[in-house]
């Protein structure tokens, strides 16, 4: 997995011309899609009507991320609507292993998010169930934010331990993912780097994914 994969996030995309912001990315590696309920994290995105019309009409696969609450009951529809990835936060699910399972019984790779402040020792023992760790690099709920280097031990712990076990786990980061804090995620082991201002908020969406790719490779 030395490979480094790029998923802009929409967050930072003009929501009422998502098909052209699409076009905008086509050479990412997948669409992140943030799902926020207003109770999980004090924001309010797209839920999965919006989601679905998106898989409908998107070339590139989609992996959401689910900031809700009660993800055991609402993730499973989004590994029904064809979703390449569904990812949910462990401070919300109830049952994280029976979570991870229905997603990938509906055919989408499970995804296993933590905030910043939650240690990824407990949930290491999870890992065989699941096919991407998201290591949150800021607090989720908002884009724009400035990436927090105190995840990048937890990155480096992480890494180790799938290494270590050989399991074909990935590890994603999200959050203040620009061209300068990309190098030192990756450095620490991250190899899925999602990016939302840094790939939106530049003139050319395109040039930035490859700017970043470069970045993360050297
Ligand atoms: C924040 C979201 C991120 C967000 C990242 O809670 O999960 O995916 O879009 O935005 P940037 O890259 O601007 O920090
Ligand atoms: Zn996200």
């Amino acid at each position: 997995m030395a490979q480094c994969c790029i998923h802009p996030s929409i967050l930072s995309a003009d929501f009422v011309n998502l098909e052209a912001e699409l076009r905008k990315i086509s050479s990412a590696d997948a669409v992140h899609v943030d799902v926020m309920d207003n109770h999980f994290v004090p924001n309010l995105t797209i839920g999965l009507p919006v989601v679905e019309r998106i898989q409908e009409i998107s070339r590139l696969p989609l992996d959401a991320h689910l900031m809700i609450a009660d993800p055991d009951r609402w993730a499973p529809a989004y590994a029904d609507a064809g979703l390449d990835s569904v990812t949910f936060h462990v401070e919300a699910a109830a049952a994280p292993v029976r979570l991870a399972r229905e997603l990938r019984k509906r055919g989408a790779k499970a995804g296993m998010a933590l905030k910043p402040g939650t240690a990824v020792e407990p949930y290491l023992d999870l890992l065989p169930e699941m096919d991407m760790l998201l290591i949150m690099t800021v607090e989720p709920g908002f884009g724009g934010q400035a990436f927090l280097d105190v995840t990048l031990p937890k990155i480096r712990r992480a890494a180790s331990a799938i290494a270590g076990s050989g399991l074909p786990v990935a590890i994603q980061v999200d959050g203040g993912v620009t061209e300068e804090t990309i190098q030192r995620a990756a450095e620490a082991g991250a190899n899925v780097f999602v990016a939302g201002s840094a790939v939106y908020g530049a003139e050319d969406p395109d040039a930035a994914i490859s700017a970043l790719r470069k970045s993360a490779e050297t």
